[in-house]
């Protein structure tokens, strides 16, 4: 516990500073998505020290790591057939990047974007946002014509989430197919069905599809409060699901837009939160994405 807490001191100290020098060098890259709610607002189905983790460390990892590599390249002279800080390009042209910045894309930019759809779609248990009267018509008519009510989706969902071995995520995923243009698949590790079919992995079904809602089941999502009971974490996940969030990203992939993974917080549902304002006045939205990232380099390390 005291290592715990030593953590989090170092992590407010580097967050600090590190919005210090982020205040000087705002242009255009991948950041972490800003939290819409305070980290331990998910409580008690997901648990304040999970999030800090989760979304302090892990997520914060990923994206720097993300950016360590891209910037690695650009320095060594490679040309990236898309922009570097857009993220959705870049998982999505995996087989056109060079190695092994390709290899990284897929382990960090995949652990990048699967966890800002995963974040940005979460809400405090009990919101309006939780309950299944938020889903909007055209995606509700969509769950009934794939898969007959929306129960029947969430429990296909959660069985093949229970069926993920080792790391990985379950999805819903628009196919862009008038005949069903919703499907449940599943990838290992951090990859994304956006890759496509990716070498050294399973294939994956409804591959190229977006993925508008995703259960992350790797251990560091639920192992601190659940344990090894990845079911009682499926059944947490549920309450917390912002149904609002899923049919706006289903709105998107229809329309073939990138799903907006860095739009800042609804005002109306951010609570002030000790973890989140400890660090800095001016918290709570974008820059503490920004400076979980720098300190993510720290914490990563420690
Ligand atoms: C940095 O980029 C160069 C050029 O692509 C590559 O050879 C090298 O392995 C990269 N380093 C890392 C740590 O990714
Ligand atoms: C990012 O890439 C995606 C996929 O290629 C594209 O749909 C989107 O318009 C791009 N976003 C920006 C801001 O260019
Ligand atoms: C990355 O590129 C190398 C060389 O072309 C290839 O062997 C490897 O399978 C690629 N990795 C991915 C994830 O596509
Ligand atoms: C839900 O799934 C069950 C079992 O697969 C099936 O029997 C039932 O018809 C489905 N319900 C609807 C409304 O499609
Ligand atoms: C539906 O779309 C997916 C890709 O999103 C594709 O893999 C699949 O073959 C398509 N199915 C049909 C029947 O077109
Ligand atoms: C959540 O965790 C942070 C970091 O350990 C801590 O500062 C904060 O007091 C915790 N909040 C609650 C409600 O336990
Ligand atoms: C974070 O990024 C910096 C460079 O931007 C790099 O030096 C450092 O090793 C990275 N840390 C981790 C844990 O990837």
């Amino acid at each position: 516990m005291a290592r715990i807490i030593s953590y989090m001191n170092r992590f407010v100290i580097v967050a600090a500073a590190a919005s210090a020098l982020l205040a000087c060098s705002a242009q255009a890259q991948i950041q972490q998505v800003a939290l819409p709610y305070a980290l331990d607002a998910l409580e008690p189905e997901i648990d304040n020290a999970t999030m800090n983790f989760h979304y302090g460390t892990h997520y914060a990892t990923y994206v720097n790591n993300t950016l360590a590599a891209l910037k690695n390249a650009t320095d060594s002279g490679v040309r990236l057939p898309v922009a570097t800080s857009n993220l959705t390009a870049l998982i999505s042209s995996i087989k056109r990047l060079p190695s092994p910045l390709n290899t990284t894309i897929r382990n960090q930019g995949g652990g990048a974007w699967n966890h800002a759809l995963y974040f940005k779609h979460l809400t405090p248990p009990g919101s309006p946002a939780t309950q299944s009267t938020a889903i909007s018509a055209p995606l509700r008519d969509a769950i009934n014509a794939n898969f007959g009510s929306v129960d029947n989706m969430t429990a296909a969902l959660s069985a093949a989430a229970g069926k993920v071995f080792g790391s990985g995520w379950a999805w819903l995923c628009y196919t862009g197919n008038s005949s069903a243009d919703l499907a449940i698949t599943t990838t290992p590790n951090q990859d994304n069905p956006l890759m496509g079919q990716l070498p050294g992995a399973p294939a994956v079904s409804a591959a190229g599809c977006t993925p508008i809602l995703g259960i992350d089941v790797w251990e560091h999502a639920y192992y601190l409060k659940h344990g090894p009971k990845r079911p009682a974490y499926l059944e947490s996940f549920w309450k917390v699901l912002n149904w609002q969030q899923v049919s706006k990203n289903y709105d998107s992939a229809v329309q073939g837009l990138e799903l907006d993974l860095s739009e800042a917080a609804p005002r109306a549902l951010e609570a002030p939160s000790k973890a989140v304002s400890a660090g800095s006045s001016s918290s709570g939205s974008a820059g503490f994405g920004a400076m979980a990232a720098a300190a993510a380099a720290l914490l990563a390390v420690v």
